[in-house]
């Protein structure tokens, strides 16, 4: 057997999400049975000082040759790195993306993708120009159950496919937890809303079952009506968005879906899957179910017409219990040895490296940009704009 092809990664940011993917990163891959690639970490950067770049590097992990910069511009030029995983905030996704872009590295860029899909597509034009990968990170699209979901509709076993519900609430309280206004979730500043930040989950399974599963060239954009609740402490960010998109196809087949977030209700408001499932996708023959939460779904249930029903448990990967590893994010702890399972992504990031791919047929850059633009109208169709400095497409713009 030939050794895995070593993928060389820096991480552009340290805070939450940083930590949770560089440690899923640096899991054995073996514990989820991929042995061509490996994943390392060669450098992180913090705009707040090197020494706070040193300090993640060793809280996740990473080996003591790994290098820590105190600015992105001085990290963006580092020759060892392969691919830069982008984990600011999505306001800040264009400007270190294109840095990112602009130095020749490929990137992975934490969702949402961008602010507006204007960004989005400068991104992807500026990714062809340099010949460079680029992925959304949207994790769940590379879980073994997102490709068995998928299976399940592309393989007719639901019929033609109707309607499509996916709800991605949150169960947060934003007046307690994010007082001040300055948390990600509900600052202007950072493009904070529901929306952008846990709508796109139950976009993304509208759109990984009602578009993905399409050949490209069948493939139309969806019609849009929503409604937006303003989030009123801050004044510019939403709490609440209610999407309705119809998805045209031939033959009067066009298909229907209910999108919806909250940052206040919860899609599992007691954390034990009483509420039921999150995403119902309703075929003629019957239907699949995916429990929440739609960003780290374990559970799926398909009920056929002419079947029995069947359950599955997905859970992800990892060293497993007696480890003494542990992953999660914010309260979230995954149990002892449970991976958080963003290392689908990162493995699929890996392969089309090796294989020279620029982009990820799973989310493509035209399906990243299309889902921005469904927000945009969901946004406009609100009234929701943010500062400009963060909507613009110029750069290098200072934040
Ligand atoms: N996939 C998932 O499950 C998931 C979960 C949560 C969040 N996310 C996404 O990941 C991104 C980051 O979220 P997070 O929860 O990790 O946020 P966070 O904990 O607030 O961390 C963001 C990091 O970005 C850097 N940063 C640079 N400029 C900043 C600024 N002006 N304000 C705040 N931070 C700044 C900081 O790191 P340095 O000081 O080191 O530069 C900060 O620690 C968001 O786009 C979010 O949507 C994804």
């Amino acid at each position: 057997m030939s050794a895995p092809k070593v993928i060389r990664w820096g991480i552009l940011a340290t805070g939450g999400i940083a930590q949770t993917f560089s440690r899923d990163l640096l899991l054995d891959p073996k514990t989820r049975g991929v042995t061509s690639i490996k994943h390392i970490i060669v450098a992180a950067a913090s705009s707040s000082g090197q020494a706070r770049a040193t300090q993640f590097l060793k809280d996740v992990g990473a080996a003591s040759t790994a290098k820590a910069y105190g600015s992105y511009e001085e990290f963006v030029k580092d020759p060892n790195v392969d691919i830069v995983y982008v984990s600011t905030p999505h306001s800040h996704h264009y400007q270190n993306t294109m840095l990112c872009l602009e130095a020749g590295k490929n990137a992975l860029v934490e969702k949402a993708f961008t602010v507006n899909a204007a960004q989005a597509k400068k991104l992807t034009e500026k990714a062809k120009e340099k010949n460079l990968f680029l992925m959304e990170a949207v994790w769940t699209r590379y879980f073994p159950l997102s490709h068995y979901v998928r299976d399940v509709i592309t393989s007719g076993k639901l019929g033609n496919v109707q309607l499509v519900t996916a709800d991605n609430g949150l169960c947060l309280d934003p007046e307690e937890t994010m007082a001040d206004g300055k948390h990600r979730m509900v600052n202007p500043d950072l493009a904070g809303g529901a929306l952008l930040d846990s709508g796109i989950y139950a976009l993304t399974w509208v759109f990984q079952t009602l578009y993905t599963t399409l050949p490209p060239a069948q493939r139309k954009a969806p019609s849009v009506s929503s409604a937006l609740k303003i989030y009123k402490p801050t004044g510019q960010a939403d709490e609440l968005a209610t999407m309705l998109l119809v998805f045209p196809r031939a033959e009067n087949k066009d298909v229907h879906a209910v999108a919806t977030t909250s940052i206040r209700y919860g899609s599992d408001p007691l954390g034990d899957l009483s509420a039921g499932p999150a995403c119902r996708v309703h075929g003629d023959k019957g239907e699949i179910q995916i429990f929440p939460p739609l960003y780290r779904p374990t559970k799926t249930r398909l009920i056929l017409r002419d079947g029995p029903i069947e359950d599955r448990e997905w859970p992800q990967p990892g060293p497993g219990k007696g480890s003494g590893w542990f992953n999660g994010f914010g309260d979230g702890i995954q149990p002892e040895g449970e991976g958080q399972g963003m290392f689908w992504e990162a493995d699929e990031a890996a392969y089309a490296l090796v294989e020279g791919r620029k982009e990820s047929p799973l989310l493509t850059w035209e399906e990243s940009v299309l889902i921005m633009e469904v927000m945009d109208e969901v946004r406009k169709q609100g009234g929701l704009r943010f500062p400009e400095k963060i909507e613009t497409t110029d750069f290098p713009v200072a934040l």
